[in-house]
């Protein structure tokens, strides 16, 4: 990835910056917290259907939260194991699991390269990550080369082109949303899911989705960098920005705000 981003970023190239690591991590913890995660992660969890002893794995698994989850499904005799490019994200997971009792190992790696045998995990997840892949169709062939026959995956992904921002005048919301979509590598990845685990050989048994409705704390992080990435492109004016910026603060003190963006999940199994 060579592109010039402004704001914290999940892209692979941009690592190493510790300030950038807290702040990426203090969004993850908010959205974490969000209902509409909450619920499509209890969705995943039940979905995959984790027994005793069975080996779990977490691609891009940030904070390293569904990897407690799932540990705790695999109990003591089984493994879990979460895989990540990011040597911060790596070492929060790993004092955060280790705070909770949990014996997880935290693994740099990548999607496309997973550091595990053919047929050697019994359940996969990956969440938001696949909007920030070069090749999606390379994350899903690995998936479908590390489970093993009758192993289960659920990849969750937001569809960003689905946003919903309210108030703010709608003509400055749709050029900051659009500018944001043509930055992003996947706007459309979770209605493109189901087709990438397909392809990838696995039979897809559902979906779910949820709109996560952000808070105020999330708003206040997020849009402010999306709308500086509008002016910085020249499709918003720094008035218009501010304007934005003031109305939904306002509607944030009245009680009169809304900002969602529908997240996917697809459920699927390896062929026996
Ligand atoms: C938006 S965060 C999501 C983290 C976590 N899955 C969650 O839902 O809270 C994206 C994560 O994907 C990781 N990531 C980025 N590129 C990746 C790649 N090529 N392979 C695996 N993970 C990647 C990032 O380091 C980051 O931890």
């Amino acid at each position: 990835m060579t592109e010039n981003r402004l704001g914290p970023s999940f892209h692979t190239d941009q690592v190493d910056d510790v300030t950038q690591r807290e702040l990426l991590v203090e969004i993850l913890d908010s959205q974490a917290a969000l209902p509409g995660v909450r619920r499509l992660r209890q969705w995943t969890l039940d979905a995959l259907r984790i027994e005793p002893g069975d080996r779990v794995l977490d691609i891009g698994s940030g904070t390293g939260s569904e990897v407690v989850a799932m540990a705790r499904l695999a109990g003591p005799t089984g493994a879990a194991y979460g895989v990540d490019p990011n040597p911060g994200m790596l070492t929060v997971a790993r004092k955060r699991a280790a705070a909770e009792g949990i014996s997880a190992d935290f693994v740099e790696g990548n999607a496309y390269a997973l550091p595990f045998e053919d047929g050697s995990i019994d359940a996969v997840r990956c969440e938001r990550v696949y909007q920030h892949l070069d090749h999606p169709d390379r994350a899903s062939a690995e998936i479908a080369r590390v489970l093993r026959p009758g192993g289960r995956a659920v990849v969750i992904d937001s569809d960003w082109s689905t946003t919903i921002i309210h108030p703010g005048d709608p003509e400055v919301v749709a050029a900051m949303t659009a500018t944001s979509l043509s930055r992003s590598l996947h706007p459309h990845s979770g209605r493109m899911l189901r087709g990438w685990l397909t392809h990838a050989g696995l039979t897809v048994e559902g979906m779910s989705a949820d709109a996560v409705m952000w808070e105020p704390d999330g708003i206040r992080a997020m849009m402010p960098i999306g709308a500086e990435k509008a002016v910085a492109q020249g499709t918003i004016t720094e008035q218009q920005r501010d304007r934005l910026l003031a109305d939904l603060e306002a509607g944030m003190a009245a009680g009169d705000y809304h900002f969602s963006v529908t997240m996917f999940a697809v459920q699927a199994r390896k062929p026996d």
